[in-house]
C-alpha cells in the first residue's frame, strides 16, 4: 500500500470517528432537551396552579409525591361517570376506563400505587336481584384532577375449568360499563406506593396486569422529571399481552434516565427482540442482577402469584433491606411478608366463637383464614378482595387477638380485624 493511500485510510478512520461521536453527542443532546421541556412544561403547570385557580388546573395536577399531600379524600363512595374506554392490548383483553367525577369538582390527588375500591350492583345471570360485590383496581396514570384512570383484564374462567363461569366484575366492566356508565367508588387507598424522600435508584417489577400501580408510579415520576434513575421490568407472554406499548416507547425514548426492559416469555413469531422486548424469559434475580449490578435500589413489586414467591423472598436473601421492598399482590397470596407465627401446639386449644350466629368452632388451621372458617360454617360474610385491600370484611372482635398472613392494606378501625388474612392467636369471639 502507497503513503498516500494509507494517509487516505487514516484521514477517512478519523472523520468516521467525529462522525460517530457527534451523532452520540448529539443524541445525548437531544435527550437532555427533551428533559429539559419537560420540566418546563411542569413549571409552566404551577404557574397555572397558582395563576388561574382550580378551573384551569384541569388535567394538569403537578402530580405531587407521598409527603406533599393530605390525608383521604371523601367520606363512604363517589359517583364517576366513564368517560372514555381504551383497549390497551393486541388481545383485546385489557380496557382503560377513564372516569370523571359526576359531581364536575376536581379530584383530589393519591399516592402514585394506590387503588380505588368500587362497589358495584352486577345482575344475577340467573335472574335473581342484583348482587352488591365490591372489587379493588388500582389508579394506572398520575394524578389528576379532572379524571381517574383505571385498566382493567378480563378474567377468565381457571385454566381447564371452562365450566365456571368467567370473573364476575372485571368482565361486568368490560362487557356492560359502556362510555356515560356510572360506577361508585371509595377514595383512592393502599399502603403501596412511591415516595420522594429516598434517593435510590427505582427498580419497578410488573407482572402481567400488575403492572398498572407500576404505570402509575412511572407517568409521575416522568411528569415530575425525577432525578432518579428508573428500572423497569415488564413481565408479560408476548408482545399481543403487552399493554401501552407505544406509551412506554415514547416514554423510555425521551427519558434518558428510563431503563425500560420488557421480557416476553413465549414471545410470537411477529415478536422482535431488541425492538420489542430486550429479554426472552421470566424476570428473575439472574437477570436483575446482571442488569442492574451493584448498589442499593428500591424495588416496587406488582404480579402474579408465582412471581411474588419467587422474587420477593430471593431479594431478601440476597440482602435487601425489608425497607427497600415494596410489593402488592391482587388477590390471595402466600406471601408473607411479615408474618406472625401462630403458635401450632395451641392451635388445637383454639376456639372462635361467632356471638351472633351462636357458633363455636375449633380452630385446627384447616382454615387458611377466619374468612374461610365463617365461611365453612354456612356464616354468611360480605368479602370482595380476600386480600387485605379493600375492608369489606372488617369484623368487631368481642374477645382474643389475631395475627395477619400480610401486612393488611385497608385502614381498620380500633378492636376490629380483616377477617380474609387473619388468624387467631388465642380463644378470640367475633360479632358474627
Ligand atoms: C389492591 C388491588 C388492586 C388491583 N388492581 C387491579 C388492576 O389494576 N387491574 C385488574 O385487572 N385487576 C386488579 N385487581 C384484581 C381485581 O380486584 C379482581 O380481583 C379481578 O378483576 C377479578 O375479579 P372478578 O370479579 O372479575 O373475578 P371473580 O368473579 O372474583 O372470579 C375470580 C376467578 O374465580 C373463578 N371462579 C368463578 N367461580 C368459581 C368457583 N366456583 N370455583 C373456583 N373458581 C371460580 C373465575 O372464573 C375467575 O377466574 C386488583 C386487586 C387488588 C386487591
Ligand atoms: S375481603 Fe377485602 S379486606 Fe377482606
Amino acid at each position: 500500500m502507497s503513503n498516500a493511500t494509507l494517509a487516505l485510510l487514516i484521514t477517512a478512520a478519523i472523520l468516521a470517528q467525529v462522525a460517530v461521536l457527534g451523532l452520540l453527542g448529539w443524541r445525548r443532546k437531544r435527550a437532555q432537551l427533551r428533559v429539559l421541556q419537560r420540566q418546563a412544561q411542569d413549571a409552566a403547570v404551577g404557574a397555572a396552579v397558582l395563576i388561574g385557580g382550580p378551573e384551569r388546573d384541569q388535567g394538569l395536577d403537578p402530580a405531587p409525591l407521598a409527603q406533599d399531600i393530605p390525608a383521604p379524600a371523601w367520606p363512604g363512595h363517589r359517583e364517576f361517570v366513564v368517560q372514555r374506554r381504551v383497549i390497551e392490548d393486541g388481545n383485546g383483553a385489557v380496557c382503560s376506563f377513564y372516569l370523571a367525577p359526576a359531581d364536575g369538582q376536581p379530584l383530589p390527588t393519591y399516592r402514585p400505587g394506590q387503588y380505588l375500591t368500587f362497589k358495584l350492583e352486577v345482575p344475577d345471570p340467573a335472574g335473581g336481584p342484583p348482587k352488591a360485590l365490591v372489587r379493588c383496581y388500582s389508579l394506572s396514570d398520575r394524578p389528576r384532577t379532572d379524571y381517574y384512570r383505571v385498566s382493567i383484564k378480563r378474567v377468565p374462567p381457571p385454566p381447564g375449568r371452562p365450566d365456571l363461569p368467567p370473573g364476575v366484575v372485571s368482565n361486568h366492566f368490560h362487557d356492560q360499563l359502556k362510555e356515560g356508565a356510572r360506577v361508585w367508588a371509595r377514595a383512592p387507598s393502599g399502603h403501596f406506593y412511591v415516595t420522594q424522600d429516598s434517593p435510590l435508584p427505582v427498580v419497578l417489577i410488573g407482572g402481567g396486569i400488575g403492572i398498572t400501580p407500576l404505570l402509575s408510579i412511572l407517568n409521575t415520576l416522568s411528569r415530575r422529571a425525577d432525578p432518579r434513575q428508573v428500572w423497569l421490568f415488564y413481565g408479560v407472554r408476548n408482545g399481543a399481552e403487552q399493554i401501552m406499548r407505544e406509551h412506554l416507547k415514547t416514554l423510555s425514548e425521551g427519558w434518558p434516565g428510563l431503563h425500560l426492559q420488557c421480557c416476553y416469555a413465549a414471545p410470537d413469531a411477529d415478536d422482535l427482540l431488541g425492538r420489542d422486548y430486550q429479554h426472552q424469559g421470566y424476570v428473575d434475580l439472574q437477570l436483575l442482577q446482571r442488569t442492574l449490578g451493584f448498589g442499593r435500589h428500591e424495588f416496587y413489586v406488582c404480579g402474579p402469584p408465582a412471581m411474588m414467591e419467587s422474587l420477593v423472598p430471593t431479594l431478601e436473601a440476597q440482602g435487601v433491606p425489608t425497607a427497600d421492598i415494596h410489593y402488592e399482590s391482587f388477590g390471595p397470596a402466600s406471601l408473607n411478608k411479615r408474618p406472625v407465627p401462630v403458635p401450632t401446639t395451641r392451635a388445637a386449644a383454639m376456639a372462635v366463637r361467632f356471638s351472633r350466629s351462636g357458633k363455636t368452632v375449633p380452630w385446627d388451621g384447616a382454615a387458611a383464614s377466619l374468612l374461610e372458617l365463617a365461611e365453612g360454617q354456612g356464616i354468611t360474610v360480605d368479602s370482595g378482595c380476600r386480600a387485605g385491600s379493600c375492608g369489606t370484611c372488617e369484623t368487631r372482635i368481642e374477645s382474643g387477638t389475631v395475627a395477619y398472613s400480610q401486612t393488611p392494606d385497608a385502614d381498620i378501625q380500633p378492636g376490629h380485624c380483616l377477617l380474609c388474612i387473619a388468624t387467631p392467636t388465642a380463644d378470640l369471639t367475633l360479632a358474627l
